[in-house]
C-alpha cells in the first residue's frame, strides 16, 4: 500500500479567537434544556476538547496542526483487496481511527497518495483531523536514530535498532569533541576507554593520558607510547624549555617570543617577582 501524509500548520493567533468563540457558542448550546441527552454529550465533550486544545496552545505552547492521512491499497484480485481492506480498518479502529473508503472519489484519493503532494481539496475536508504537535510526533514514520559519521570511529552499538553508532568527534557539527562516560562499576568505562584508544592511535591521533591510578601502563608499553611519571621521586621530567610547534595557539606567531613569554609566566608562578 502506498501511505501519504499531510500536515497543515495553523496560526495559533486564529485558532485561539476561533476557540474561545466556539467554546462560548457550546457553553451556551450545553445549557440549552430542550436538547436530547446524546447532542449534549457530544456538545460535552466538544467543550472540553476545544478547552484543552486552547489550554495546551497558550500554556504549552503546543501548536495546531491539521494532519490528513490517505491510504492506497493494492491487490491482484478483488478477493484480495477486500480482505486487505478488512484488516487495515480493523487495525485502524483498534487504535480509535476513524477510517472511511473514498467511494466516488477513489482517483482523488489514489492521486493524493503519488508523490506530487496534492491534498485534494475534493476529499481533505473528509479525512481533516485537528492534531497538536506533540501527537505529530507520533505520525512521523521515517525513525531512525542512526549515528553514522564518515572517517568516524566505532564507538558500540544503537540497543534500539542495532545499528552501528560510528562517531568521528572532531566532526564540525559537534560543539567540541569532549565526551563523557558514565556506568556503574564494572561496567566497562575503562575498557571502553582504553579501546578508544587504540582505535584513535589507528587513526594517527595524538593522545595524552592523565593517569592517577596506573590503570594505563601496560596499554601505553603497547602501543610505543611514553610513560612520564610526575612525583618528587620520578626520574622522569617534563622539559619546560622545549619548544614544540604545537605550542602556538591560532593567530599567534614566533615561536621563540612567544616561549619565552611563556616561560616568564612558568617562572613567575614559581618564583614569584621573577623580573
Ligand atoms: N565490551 C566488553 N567486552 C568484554 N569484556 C568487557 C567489556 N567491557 C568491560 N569488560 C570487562 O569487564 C570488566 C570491568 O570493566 P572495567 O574495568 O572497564 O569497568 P569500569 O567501568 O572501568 O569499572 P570501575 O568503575 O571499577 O573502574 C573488565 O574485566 C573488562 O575486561
Ligand atoms: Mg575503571
Amino acid at each position: 500500500m502506498n501511505i501519504s501524509i499531510f500536515y497543515e500548520k495553523q496560526d495559533s493567533y486564529k485558532v485561539i479567537r476561533e476557540l474561545t468563540y466556539h467554546i462560548g457558542d457550546v457553553a451556551a448550546e450545553i445549557d440549552e434544556k430542550n436538547k436530547n441527552r446524546q447532542d449534549i454529550d457530544i456538545a460535552t465533550f466538544t467543550y472540553n476538547d476545544a478547552k484543552y486544545i486552547r489550554k495546551e496552545i497558550q500554556i504549552n505552547n503546543e501548536e495546531l496542526y491539521f494532519l490528513y492521512i490517505y491510504i492506497t491499497v493494492y491487490a491482484n484480485n478483488l478477493k484480495e483487496l477486500n480482505y486487505t481492506l478488512n484488516r487495515i480498518q480493523g487495525i485502524l479502529q483498534s487504535r480509535g481511527i476513524q477510517s472511511r473508503i473514498a467511494y466516488y472519489r477513489q482517483e482523488d484519493g489514489f492521486l493524493s497518495t503519488l508523490p506530487f503532494m496534492i491534498n485534494s481539496d475534493k476529499i481533505n475536508h473528509i479525512a481533516r483531523r485537528n492534531i497538536l504537535s506533540n501527537g505529530i510526533i507520533a505520525t512521523y514514520p521515517f525513525i531512525s536514530s542512526n549515528i553514522f559519521d564518515q572517517n568516524g570511529i566505532y564507538f558500540g552499538d544503537n540497543r534500539e535498532n542495532n545499528s552501528l553508532i560510528v562517531i568521528d568527534k572532531y566532526k564540525e557539527e559537534y560543539k567540541n569533541s569532549n565526551i563523557c562516560i558514565f556506568g556503574t562499576s564494572g561496567s566497562g568505562k575503562s575498557y571502553f576507554s582504553k579501546l578508544q584508544i587504540v582505535r584513535n592511535r589507528i587513526l594517527g591521533i595524538d593522545q595524552y593520558v592523565i593517569d592517577p591510578e596506573r590503570e594505563y601502563d601496560f596499554i601505553c608499553s603497547q602501543l610505543d607510547g611514553v610513560l612520564l611519571k610526575i612525583g618528587p621521586n620520578s626520574d622522569t621530567y617534563l622539559n619546560v624549555l622545549e619548544i614544540r610547534e604545537s605550542s602556538l595557539e591560532d593567530g599567534e606567531s614566533g615561536y621563540l617570543a612567544n616561549k619565552i613569554q611563556k616561560l616568564f609566566g612558568f617562572f613567575e608562578l614559581i618564583f614569584r617577582k621573577f623580573n
